[in-house]
């Protein structure tokens, strides 16, 4: 934390104790994934890593504004540090959607101009916009303009058939040049004809070496490498080769454990912290009994940690105890607890 900050003396500075700079914590960030990295989600990834960057899903700028869903802007005080994800593309109402988000105490706001989907394409935001960096810039000017939080951009290397050596370096001088210091480029085309928004993560071919070009070409941005990172290796080579942050998506979502746990002792160099997956699982109960007496159902929680021992001896009987209990009326941190024990006991004696 820095000093200046040190001495903002309401409540939620005091929130965002034990980290410097939500740049810093960008080394490291878990993509904003719509459905998935909802507040419980963020709460759970943030028991896993203290260090880095949590995204929400998208938000969009006319749900906002127009439709009043300031219900959306909720998130645990824990979460921090957290960024608020925008879609839209009207100046004025992204300017009030992030005054909204930095009233709401979000330490980044971002726009989205890499989401694929139909519904977003209508909206005419998204990825989309990769066609448009002049209306990205004004929006993002417009979103500096009304806040002091900072506005960075999520994008592609291009759509359809632009070609991405020639528009990224143009989008992101652009777009640099209304303020915006920090992307996260996902580094694959979107078609936005004849692709869903699932084929359009994995289909387009990943172009690392383009985006790693865009670091050389502009040494003075902060600059995430995003699409297909699926371990701590492959982000520990994205930043040893120069990047500046790494954001990971599904990889995080669905091996939270392998890639959060470790992630403040080898992303940032904190000492290890210890912990077991165990641990955190454990942590995770008295945020379900608080969301369960406000009326919440135990598997708006336990949905986000089914992968938490992916991969590990007994790990099907936890998701499988959980997915077949957790939408029972009498549901509740103890299912949560006799999950664990009956991977524990599962296991080989010798583990
Ligand atoms: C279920 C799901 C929902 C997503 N929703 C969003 C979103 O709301 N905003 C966004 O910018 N990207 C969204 N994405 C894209 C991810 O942020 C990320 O760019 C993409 O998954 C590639 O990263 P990965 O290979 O590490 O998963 C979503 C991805 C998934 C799997």
């Amino acid at each position: 934390m820095s000093d200046n900050r040190q001495h903002l003396g309401n409540s939620i500075s005091q929130q965002k104790k034990g980290f410097t700079t939500v740049s810093t914590a960008a080394r490291l960030s878990v993509a904003p994934m719509m459905d998935w990295t909802d507040r419980h989600c963020r709460y759970f990834h943030r028991l896993l890593s203290q260090r880095a960057l949590l995204y929400t899903e998208m938000v969009t700028s006319p749900a906002l504004v127009r439709g009043g869903a300031l219900h959306l802007l909720e998130y645990s005080p824990e979460e921090h540090p957290v960024a608020l994800q925008l879609g839209g593309s009207d100046p004025a109402e992204l300017a009030e959607a992030a005054r909204l988000g930095a009233e709401a105490g979000y330490d980044e706001i971002n726009l989205n101009v890499g989401c694929p989907s139909d519904r977003v394409q209508n909206g005419a935001f998204g990825a989309i916009l990769m066609r448009d960096p002049k209306l990205v810039a004004a929006c993002c000017a417009a979103m500096r303009a009304a806040t002091d939080v900072e506005i960075t951009v999520k994008c592609r290397i291009g759509v359809d058939d632009q070609e991405p050596s020639d528009v990224l370096p143009e989008f992101i001088a652009r777009v640099a040049g209304a303020g915006v210091a920090r992307f996260s480029i996902h580094a694959r085309k979107a078609w936005l004809q004849g692709l869903s928004p699932k084929e359009n993560r994995d289909i387009p071919p990943l172009d690392y070496d383009l985006v790693q070009q865009m670091k050389g070409l502009f040494p003075a941005l902060h600059l995430s490498l995003n699409g297909g990172v699926a371990t701590l290796d492959v982000a520990e080579a994205a930043l040893e080769r120069g990047m500046d942050g790494v954001m990971i998506g599904r990889a995080a979502y669905h091996q939270s454990a392998d890639i959060l746990l470790e992630a403040d002792h080898r992303i940032f160099g904190d000492a290890p912290h210890g912990q077991s997956r165990e641990d955190i699982v454990l942590k995770m109960l008295p945020y379900i009994d608080e969301h369960m007496a406000k009326g919440g159902k135990l598997g708006q929680v336990t949905r986000h940690m089914l992968g938490i021992f992916a991969g590990k001896p007994g790990a099907r009987h936890w998701k499988r105890h959980l997915s077949e209990n957790a939408h029972k009326s009498d549901a509740g941190s103890h299912t949560v607890v006799t999950a664990i024990e009956l991977m524990q006991a599962a296991r080989p004696a010798f583990e």
